[in-house]
């Protein structure tokens, strides 16, 4: 190929032609979104730096998934916020927690709607922490008995997937092991196989009251510095026979989703974190970037890197997009 035989803007002429040697789709099957339980009736509490996002009562998370789903999105992620929390969690373990009341009452109403639940303890642990304390420390293996547990809870509630984003060792194989005793070998689950310590959670620990109460997280989820460990991670999650590998933040990992999508076969997810989403809203709100078009090039971007499954906060508005498209 050489110019001017070659010439590359001959395939960049038309929208059609565009269209038709676009290498990319973003399309509405892919994503996947974000909801966050709390106790109540008729509850709508917005989160200041995730403008759109509420906290919802169990009635108004069933009313904004039935949108969900008309919209198109196959698949919603839950996150608890229970009323009382203690040192272990207790909250999360139990057959009439949050979300296992969410969930019953979401299958009962959108039986074909995918609903996914995270498995961790911080929303839970009155510390705060992803697993059992003792002194600074979070223990891991004690950590994984009440993983196990919280994992059957929301199976006996009838969850689809079920996503552990604690990042202990040995996490995937004890819940694989916990959910095939009481009967649940059909759950898939959706590992945060790579999860980084990152300032980008912010915003989600307003929204899931979950901000550590002494130290930070960087004795259990990743050093952003890391690339290697980030295969090493994955590959323990394979053999562990998760279902699905999720890489977690998104934008400032692409690197990392097109590693995972070159040395697995799984399906791979990418999350587009909270601060990911509140950079954007406040640059739009700003009127310093086309907010729409920024949102698609990202979520483009992600799918480019590796992703086939997007979970983000824009999922509504990315549907609403992409259908006016066509
Ligand atoms: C809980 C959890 C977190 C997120 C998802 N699950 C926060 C954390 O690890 O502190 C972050 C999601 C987001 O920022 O949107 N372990
Ligand atoms: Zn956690």
């Amino acid at each position: 190929m050489h110019f001017p035989e070659y010439r590359a803007r001959r395939t960049r002429r038309t929208p059609i032609l565009r269209n038709m040697v676009r290498e990319t789709r973003l399309s509405v099957d892919d994503l996947i979104y974000p909801l966050f339980c709390v106790e109540g009736a008729d509850v709508c509490h917005p989160i200041g730096s995730m403008p759109g996002v509420c906290q919802l009562s169990i009635d108004r998370l069933v009313a904004e998934a039935r949108e969900v789903w008309q919209l198109g999105i196959p698949a919603v992620i839950l996150f608890g916020i229970p009323d009382r929390k203690d040192a272990l969690g207790s909250a999360g373990t139990s057959d009439d927690g949050i979300i296992p009341r969410a969930v019953r009452a979401l299958k009962q109403v959108l039986p074909e709607l995918i609903v996914v639940t995270d498995v961790c303890m911080c929303e839970y642990t009155d510390h705060g922490h992803c697993g059992v304390v003792r002194g600074q420390d979070v223990l891991n293996d004690p950590t994984l008995e009440l993983l196990s547990r919280q994992a059957v809870a929301h199976a006996r509630a009838g969850v689809d997937i079920v996503a552990p984003s604690d990042m202990m060792d040995g996490r995937v194989a004890a819940i694989r092991r916990a959910l095939d005793t009481e009967g649940f070998d059909q759950i898939p689950i959706m590992s945060y196989a790579v999860k980084y310590a990152s300032a980008f959670y912010g915003p989600f620990r307003e929204a899931a009251e979950s901000a550590p109460q002494f130290g930070d997280r960087r004795s259990y989820q990743m050093d952003p510095a890391n690339r290697r460990e980030a295969l090493r991670e994955a590959r323990l999650d394979v053999h562990e026979n998760a279902d699905f590998l999720m890489v977690k933040p998104a934008m400032a990992y692409l690197d990392i989703l097109r590693d995972l999508r070159e040395a697995f076969d799984l399906p791979l997810v990418a999350y587009n974190v909270s601060g990911e989403f509140a950079m954007l809203k406040a640059a739009a709100q700003r009127g310093w970037i086309d907010h729409d078009r920024v949102m698609l090039e990202l979520l483009t971007a992600m799918k480019r890197a590796g992703a086939d499954l997007i979970i983000t906060y824009h999922a509504k508005e990315a549907a609403g997009l992409l259908r006016q498209d066509h």
